[in-house]
């Protein structure tokens, strides 16, 4: 069923694949090149959404190369289903203004009866949403019904675009286990994830918080406190700084199939075993899913760094992008086109140049959303066809080269992290070891993740 999917999809994938089929990779050892200068969440070069959220200053060509990220704002944020294109967006249809767009994300995601549904359809890599504007410290809470079965996680956690990460994660075969987790810049430490126990997550609603302020990370479920990190147990006597998520962070919310078959070993048992595209809930629902309700962010709003919000965006004046690096700015963040970058903002606003207008490097990382399809469910699709890749920033509308992805079946689409967030074995992105070389031993991960638009060959 799900290749009735293919011929958009491979569609809309084609024109990007086509620019450039094979994207430099990044990593803390390897900046992106002068004319791919953006690293992406994804461990990629580009240009565009490469340089909006997730662009890692420390693996970008230089600290100036991805776009400045809009300032932590108070909010509640409903799903309403009516105007849910306006207010999500694919990150191949957003081009920095948060004034105007609270979510950007890739996959599936529907809103529902005042509540928003992380899909998973057959043989995707799911959904995952992230808020336009940054927290740097704060409160944020959120009312989740999880996903269920084996392979399927469930994530809400908070990911800098340093890799500064806390998290909460569910693996669909322990609904009664609500696990915890924090990165300091994404360096993997296998210790630092604990447990709280609830009553069955995906039968019922909770409401999730992370507390966190300069010196402490509370995680709560019900307004009760489950765990409490201080920043002052994660002394890291080697790097002689505190290993302790300090930087400005998008909330994410995702879906993704930590038990697909091609994840290493490691990431499939802590997933709960393999995935089963055959499930009576695929059978039932069509997808796999989890169910947002309200997300409310409450800034830290401190008065004098770190902590503020006061002027438009966040940036980095140095890599090693602690938190007294972070400077509170009044720099733009919206890009005229998706051949823009932090340090040609833009790039492509002529109209003169249709000609130039086209990148010659990627600009979307994992290429755009593909098309929703005939999921069955409630709810707006989310995003409409037009999500192509670069094609939409350019003009070039066409889906000339749309063979180029070749064949019969791979729907190349972004992936969502399955490793343990270490950020500096990049290079490895490969088909055939799950986006990163890292096995990933006991706890989880950082999902959030999305790596790796490299693409899991799905069929
Ligand atoms: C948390 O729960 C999971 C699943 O029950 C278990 O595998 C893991 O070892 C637990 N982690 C800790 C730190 O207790
Ligand atoms: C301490 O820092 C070093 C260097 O960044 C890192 O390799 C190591 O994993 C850190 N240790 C812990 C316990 O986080
Ligand atoms: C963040 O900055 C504050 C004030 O400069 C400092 O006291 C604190 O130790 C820093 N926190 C971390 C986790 O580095
Ligand atoms: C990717 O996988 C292929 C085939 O499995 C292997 O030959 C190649 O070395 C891998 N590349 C990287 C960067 O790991």
């Amino acid at each position: 069923m799900i290749r009735s999917l293919l011929p958009l999809g491979v569609a809309l994938l084609g024109a990007t694949a086509v620019l450039a089929a094979d994207p430099p990779t990044c990593g803390l050892d390897k900046k992106c090149p002068k004319e791919a200068p953006c690293c992406s969440q994804y461990g990629q070069c580009g240009v565009g959404a490469y340089c909006l959220g997730g662009c890692d200053p420390r693996m970008s060509f230089g600290l100036d190369s991805c776009v400045p990220a809009p300032v932590c704002k108070d909010k509640t944020y409903k799903w309403d289903e009516g105007t849910f294109k306006d207010y999500y967006k694919d990150i191949g249809e957003y081009l920095g203004d948060s004034s105007k767009v609270d979510w950007v994300g890739q996959g599936y995601p529907k809103a529902h009866d005042g509540t928003v549904l992380l899909t998973m359809p057959p043989k995707s890599v799911g959904t995952v949403l992230a808020t336009t504007t940054y927290m740097w410290y704060g409160t944020v809470k959120a009312k989740i019904k999880t996903a269920r079965d084996a392979g399927v996680v469930t994530a809400f956690i908070l990911f800098g675009d340093v890799k500064d990460e806390i998290d909460f994660e569910w693996v669909g075969t322990q609904l009664t286990t609500t696990q915890t987790n924090y990165y300091f810049q994404g360096i993997p430490d296998y210790v630092n994830s604990a447990n709280i126990t609830t009553t069955d997550t995906y039968e019922n609603w909770h409401e999730y918080e992370i507390q966190w302020t300069p010196d402490e990370i509370s995680w709560l479920v019900d307004g009760k406190v489950g765990r409490t990190k201080k920043r002052s147990e994660t002394w890291n006597a080697t790097s002689n700084q505190w290993g302790f998520p300090q930087t400005p962070s998008r909330v994410q919310l995702s879906i993704w199939p930590g038990g697909l078959e091609s994840n290493a070993k490691g990431t499939i048992d802590w997933a709960g075993g393999k995935i089963n595209w055959d499930s009576e809930e695929i059978k039932h629902y069509g997808y796999y899913f989890a169910t947002v309700g309200d997300v409310e962010v409450k800034c830290y709003n401190a008065n004098s760094g770190p902590g503020t919000n006061k002027k438009k965006s966040y940036y980095y004046n140095d890599v090693s992008a602690t938190n007294n690096t972070v400077v509170d700015s009044d720099k733009p963040t919206i890009l005229k086109s998706f051949l823009g970058t932090g340090t040609d903002m833009n790039a492509g606003a002529s109209p003169s140049g249709t000609d130039a207008a086209q990148p010659t490097v990627q600009s979307i990382p994992g290429g755009g959303n593909s098309p929703p399809g005939q999921v069955p469910g409630g709810g707006s699709t989310s995003s409409s066809q037009t999500n192509n890749g670069g094609s939409s920033s350019s003009g070039s509308s066409s889906n000339t080269g749309s063979s180029g992805s070749g064949g019969d079946c791979d729907v190349t689409k972004f992936s969502q992290k399955c490793d343990s967030g270490s950020s500096s074995s990049s290079s490895t992105n490969n088909r055939s070891d799950g986006v990163r070389g890292a096995e990933r031993t006991l706890g989880a991960s950082a999902l959030a993740g999305v790596i790796g638009f490299a693409a899991l060959l799905l069929f």
